[in-house]
């Protein structure tokens, strides 16, 4: 048995190798999709668990430390896109604006440098403030946290573990898992139908929650706010979560459904349409059984979750509207110009309404086109998953940086 890890172990490696030449990432943070495709048919793995479970249980923790708790020698963590540490690359590999914040953001951030002697806001009352007047809520019907990571971590804990299994697509943001992972949270995947679409009608199974980002990620696909609405009513018992990540480039918020539903929670980021990823601001919007909920956990958890800095310059991002509005459309341009010149390059590309498309092409594979860029300066995100390992998840950058992806790849193909 132990010789048999110890092969899956070396397999698994020679596989991270494969996928990431120069590792970065070290080898114990495999993801599901990497490990070798005998194991693919066992329960665990299509619970995105299999062999970080068995290899890190039986041997990894072993070696690592006994002073682990339980829990964490069965934790499969999320492997976050690279971040490298040299300059000159095209980082078209995790959604992140490529477009500085407003100057009024960096203005508010170093007024506020006056407070840092002083606890921030445990409450964030004047960020509350502020995103319920442009949403059009009550402050007490929204929730912020540390990027919206995190407040999808408290949704987890607060309002997704019951006996029922939580339901979510099966190409779909690789956290939701992880968390289910460490909560002990009973989830099904849901396949997502051939085109790659979410179908409403495929929820319709027992379940306690259902958990979609809208658009999707990484395909890009949105839903209409119709959809949402008929999928909330259809579920009157089950809370419905929403991740809108990436909903300002061209899909339908659902945050208007939320007086009219109780079982509705919508969370959104400022990391991707206000270019704030650094500073780790995201929110949630819901009725205020629910933001009580996600109030109860926080508290229990870490009082100053939003530190003074970000909190200012959270409130003076939203409150820039002129400054959003010219970004994300320049995005959707981008994006527009960079589906064009992909589908002239042969690639079949996902009908993306995010600030990422996802393409792949008929006779080249994702994971080389993805390591030939890497090789010439370029990321892009490549998953080893199945139905989507030809495919490349490439961020929409400016307008250079478009360009230069686009004449690489004709290189290349
Ligand atoms: C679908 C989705 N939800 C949530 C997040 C988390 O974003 P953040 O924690 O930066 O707010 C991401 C990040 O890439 C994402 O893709």
């Amino acid at each position: 048995m132990v010789a048999k890890m110890a092969d899956y172990a070396g397999a698994c490696h020679r596989a991270a190798l494969r996928a990431d030449p120069v590792g970065s990432n070290p080898p114990f943070a495999l993801r599901a999709g990497t490990w070798p495709r005998a194991a693919h048919g066992s329960a665990d793995f299509r619970r995105g668990l299999a062999y970080p479970t068995v290899i890190r249980s039986a041997i990894w923790s072993k070696i690592m430390s006994r002073f682990w708790s339980p829990v964490v020698h069965s934790l499969s963590p999320y492997v976050p896109g690279e971040q490298p540490k040299q300059d000159g690359i095209v980082k078209l590999n995790t959604n992140e604006n490529p477009y500085p914040p407003s100057p009024r953001v960096l203005a508010a951030i170093a007024s506020a440098t006056d407070r840092l002697r002083l606890y921030p806001d445990p409450r964030a009352s004047a960020l509350r403030e502020t995103i319920a007047a442009h949403y059009g809520v009550e402050p007490e019907e929204v929730f912020v946290g540390n990027g919206s990571d995190e407040v999808l971590a408290h949704t987890f804990q607060a309002l997704l573990k019951h006996d029922a299994p939580l339901l979510f697509p099966d190409i779909t943001y690789g956290f939701y898992p992880v968390y289910c992972g460490l909560y002990g949270i009973r989830y099904e995947e849901v396949p997502l139908d051939a085109a790659m679409s979410v179908q409403i009608a495929d929820y319709r199974r027992p379940c306690s929650a259902i958990l979609l980002p809208n658009p999707n990620a990484p395909t890009g696909i949105g839903l209409p706010r119709e959809a949402i609405g008929r999928l909330v009513a259809e579920h009157p018992d089950q809370l419905v979560v929403i991740d809108e990540a990436y909903v300002d480039f061209g899909a339908e918020s659902a945050v208007p459904l939320v007086a009219h539903h109780d079982n509705l929670l919508i969370v959104q980021t400022l990391s991707k349409s206000r270019a704030l990823a650094g500073l780790r601001v995201g929110f949630a919007v819901g009725q205020r059984p629910l933001i009580e909920a996600l109030e109860r956990v926080k508290d229990s958890f870490n009082s100053y979750p939003l530190d003074c800095l970000a909190i200012a310059g959270a409130v003076a991002a939203i409150k820039d509207d002129a400054w959003f509005q010219e970004t994300r459309q320049r995005i959707m341009a981008n994006r527009q110009s960079l589906v064009r010149a992909l589908s002239g390059l042969g690639f079949e590309v996902l009908p993306s309404v995010a600030n990422f498309v996802f393409a792949r092409h008929p006779s080249h594979r994702g994971a080389d086109l993805a390591a030939r860029l890497r090789q010439r300066g370029v990321l892009v995100r490549h998953f080893q998953k199945p139905r989507i390992e030809d495919f490349l998840r490439i961020t929409v950058g400016t307008e250079e940086q478009c360009s230069r992806v686009i004449a690489l790849l004709r290189g290349l193909i």
